[in-house]
């Protein structure tokens, strides 16, 4: 008899809005509270995920390019994640905890750079063939406390090191995303202390 497929979650929002912060934590409780039901969970990023993605990664960081050639690099990374780490995953039982997916295209890529959402929808289409996560949890907060967050600790890389109204459209565009999949999202206000998103992410899987 095959496992039940496993269950699928992404971690989504702005530059600094505070994903990586949780995402260690977040994937050891999450790793505990499956562990009495003989499930594993494997935890993963975009754009990355395999040896060729992280790769790819490396291009999209380093390489200038045409928004279109990066979208679609980003979308070939996502095959090869999709195709030989996340989808044999779910078919084992395992969970997935994966930082970033397509939202984070139609956010950046769409709302950020202006790619008609439509493109990016067709690549998804094609890539995804209707597989998406089970629950995407939005990291929201305004561009502002974002940026002041990341310059506190960090040089920007290329994506960081936009303006607050690229990352206003990033957010609004998350949100628009969060609005069309209701059912998908739960929203996160990033604002909030370390403590209490923690508190809230434990909520949250609880009732998921
Ligand atoms: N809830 C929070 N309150 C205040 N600062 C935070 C919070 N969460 C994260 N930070 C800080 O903000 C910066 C960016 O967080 P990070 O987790 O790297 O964001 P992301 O992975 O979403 O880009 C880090 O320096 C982190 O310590
Ligand atoms: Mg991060």
């Amino acid at each position: 008899m095959e496992p039940t497929r496993g269950k699928w979650i992404t971690f989504e929002g702005i530059d600094g809005a505070g994903k990586s912060t949780q995402l260690l934590w977040f994937s050891e409780h999450l790793s505990k509270c499956l562990k009495p039901l003989g499930i594993s969970l494997l935890t993963t990023r975009e754009p990355g995920g395999t040896p060729l993605g992280e790769t790819i990664r490396a291009w999209l960081l380093h390489q200038p390019m045409q928004l279109e050639t990066e979208t679609l690099l980003i979308f070939a990374a996502r095959f090869e994640h999709l195709a030989t780490v996340i989808q044999p995953a779910l078919k084992r039982g395992d969970w997935v905890l994966c930082d970033r997916f397509t939202d984070a295209t139609f956010a950046y890529q769409g709302g950020g750079r202006g790619l008609a959402g439509a493109r990016i929808a067709a690549l998804e289409a094609w890539v995804q063939q209707g597989l998406q996560p089970d629950l995407t949890v939005l990291f929201d907060l305004p561009a502002e406390i974002a940026t002041a967050r990341r310059d506190a600790v960090r040089a920007p890389d290329k994506f960081e090191s936009e303006s607050h109204a690229f990352f206003t459209r990033v957010r609004n565009a998350y949100l628009r995303r969060a609005r069309e999949a209701p059912d998908r999202f739960v929203q996160i206000d990033a604002t909030r202390s370390v403590a209490e998103i923690r508190h809230q992410l434990e909520k949250i899987i609880e009732q998921f």
